[in-house]
């Protein structure tokens, strides 16, 4: 008992110290102290077919600037079902079974697309069951638990409940997941392996499913840190490294936040590898307007936002981003009304050239801002 008399003031020591402090803001967690969030379902009266997409629109009237422009979002509105959920699921189960009629038969997006290193085995796990618990929490009527299967009711198949213990599983179970979530979403971890390598230490995206990448190969980014993974943002080095880093080491489990941005492509793919982004054509390429005429904006034009969200999973300390991809025709923009349309012409006319260049604005700008003010 005596060891416990040192213990007990030091403990002590801490209890006075800690309530003189102010209320600062909790940087570091303590898993004893963690208590997974509740997730309310959602009414019972809820239908999946009337839930009309989140207006993603996160352009301004307004010179271009690039931050973090992170907002916290309530752990609620994390994961979500909406009228896009069978289409869109359908699309990405195509992509990554290499099985998409848009895409040739040799191009092997699954290896591109479906990505895990064994060391994020168990953070895949722990999502596996975080996000599976998510949806049934909050959609019961159409997540359903049955014996050791998941039943989706919106798509009539069955996942496993919980995830097995074979790494050799990893590819299975991410599949799975993409059969549960409609969002896209990589795995992020520290590598102490890779410590003495340029930016080796930040976190390094070790697994995950990134089907709707938008202007790379998501294997080119694989296995990378953070930084490489942002890699041809203009300014992303200068400007938002540093504030990201921090950012990522800070956030806690249980905090989720939430950034999103947007573009404009003449396609309707889901998957890019190759255009979307300027940087994939060659250096003397010079962007020349497109023919206004010969666009279509209800087939051809289409608008794309990302809203990402970003947590920390509690056990395995593993940052999560989750990528939700919003396609829609330009029509549908423009149907929003002279208020939304303006923004966004605002927002074109805003892009320094480097960001021009970058989204291909050069091209798509002139007349897509023609079609808004028409
Ligand atoms: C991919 O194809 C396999 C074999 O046909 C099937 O078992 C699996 O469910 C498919 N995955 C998706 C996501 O559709
Ligand atoms: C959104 O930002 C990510 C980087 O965080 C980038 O990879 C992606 O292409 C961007 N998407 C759009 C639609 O601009």
């Amino acid at each position: 008992m005596i060891w416990a008399i040192p213990l007990l003031v030091v403990l002590l020591v801490l209890k006075v110290a800690r309530g003189h402090e102010k209320p600062a803001k909790k940087r570091f967690y303590d898993k004893k102290e963690y208590s997974p969030p509740k997730i309310q379902a959602v009414s019972s009266d809820f239908d999946w077919q009337s839930q009309e997409p989140l207006k993603s629109y996160p352009f301004k009237n307004a010179a271009y600037k690039l931050t973090m422009g992170i907002k916290s979002l309530d752990v609620q509105d994390w994961l979500l079902v909406e009228n896009s959920y069978k289409k869109v699921t359908a699309v990405k189960s195509k992509i990554i079974n290499n099985s998409h009629p848009a895409y040739p038969a040799e191009k092997d997006l699954r290896s591109n697309t479906l990505l895990h290193t064994d060391e994020a085995f168990p953070a895949i796990k722990e999502f596996y069951s975080v996000a599976t618990s998510y949806m049934c929490d909050k959609y019961p009527m159409y997540f359903v638990r049955e014996g050791d299967m998941i039943h989706n009711k919106i798509n009539n198949i069955y996942v496993p409940s919980t995830c097995s213990n074979d790494v050799k599983d990893a590819p299975k179970y991410l599949e799975y997941l993409t059969q549960i979530i409609e969002e896209d979403f990589i795995i992020l971890l520290k590598d102490p392996s890779k410590e003495d390598e340029k930016d080796g230490t930040e976190y390094f995206f070790k697994a995950g499913v990134f089907a709707f990448a938008a202007g790379f190969n998501p294997r080119d980014r694989f296995n990378a840190p953070l930084s490489f993974v942002h890699h041809p943002i203009p300014g992303y080095e200068e400007k938002l490294k540093l504030s990201m880093n921090r950012f990522f080491n800070r956030i806690v489990p249980g905090q989720f936040v939430t950034r999103s941005n947007f573009s404009v492509q003449t396609h309707d793919k889901y998957y890019v590898d190759d255009s979307n982004k300027g940087h994939n054509l060659p250096k003397d390429h010079v962007q020349v307007a497109l023919d206004y005429d010969s666009l279509d904006f209800d087939n051809q034009v289409h608008y794309r936002s990302e809203r990402q969200v970003l947590t920390k999973l509690p056990e395995s300390g593993a940052v999560v981003f989750t990528i939700r991809t919003y396609l829609h025709p330009m029509s549908r923009i423009k149907s929003e009304g002279p208020e939304v349309c303006e923004r966004l012409v605002g927002a074109i006319e805003g892009f320094p050239p480097d960001i021009v260049t970058y989204k291909r604005a050069g091209e798509w700008g002139p007349p897509l801002i023609k079609y808004l003010r028409s």
